[in-house]
């Protein structure tokens, strides 16, 4: 086998030797993509088209903390949190979500949530994180991420829209509901995150008032 060969990867190699039939298919083509994740600069950096956002924040960003769980947009593990020039929050399911798609954008995943200081080492948790300790919410953990993210956009919008205290546990049932914990500690998820929105003030706001 010749040097050039030799470092060919396989999938070139075997298209030149292939039929011109099978030859048709394109190739999937690269394009530039960066982006803001936990208010660092990421990329640019050259990626396939069809890169969903979970592969490029693994391979590309060097962030390890979002987990790959059904991989179909069903099971919520994976979500980041897309931040809004207008200042809000949504989640979004990176496995199912192309990294082109944030080009320019800003985005905040597990790692960006507990404060650090200069020399990078890890000081206090968010209150999110915080709560699901105290409430020993999580087992394996690997649903976490998820959970973590969803609960911080839940929190975020309730500062701009508080809600009734007697629907708070209506409204953490909304946010949660989606998320899927195969260790099944659904109940301690939630409680925490009750908790968290009724200790914190205005998050939530009296019957009839007007706010
Ligand atoms: S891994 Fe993304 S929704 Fe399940
Ligand atoms: S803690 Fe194990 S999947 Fe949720």
């Amino acid at each position: 086998m010749s040097e050039a060969s030799r470092s060919m990867p396989a999938a070139t190699a075997a298209a030149d030797s292939a039929p011109v039939s099978a030859q048709a298919v394109a190739p999937v083509p690269n394009r530039a993509v960066s982006m803001t994740i936990n208010g660092r600069a990421v990329g640019p950096f050259e990626v396939p088209e069809s890169l969903m956002l979970i592969d490029f924040l693994h391979e590309y960003a060097g962030l390890t903390g979002s987990r790959l769980g059904c991989g179909q947009g069903i099971c919520h593990a994976c979500v980041v949190i897309l931040d809004h020039p207008d200042g809000t929050s949504e989640e979004v399911r990176s496995c199912i979500t192309g990294a082109a798609y944030f080009q320019g954008r800003k985005i905040r995943t597990i790692e960006g949530h507990a404060q650090r200081n200069a020399a990078g080492e890890l000081v206090a948790l968010s209150p999110v994180q915080q709560k699901f300790l105290e409430f020993y919410s999580f087992q394996c953990g690997y649903c976490t991420p998820g959970f973590v993210n969803a609960a911080t956009v839940l929190l975020e919008r309730l500062k701009r829209q508080p809600v009734e205290k007697e629907r708070v546990e209506s409204v953490v049932t909304d946010a949660l509901d989606s998320h899927i914990c195969r260790c099944t500690g659904y109940v301690r998820y939630h409680r925490a995150v009750r908790e968290l929105i009724l200790a914190t003030p205005g998050l939530t706001k009296e019957s009839g008032h007007g706010k």
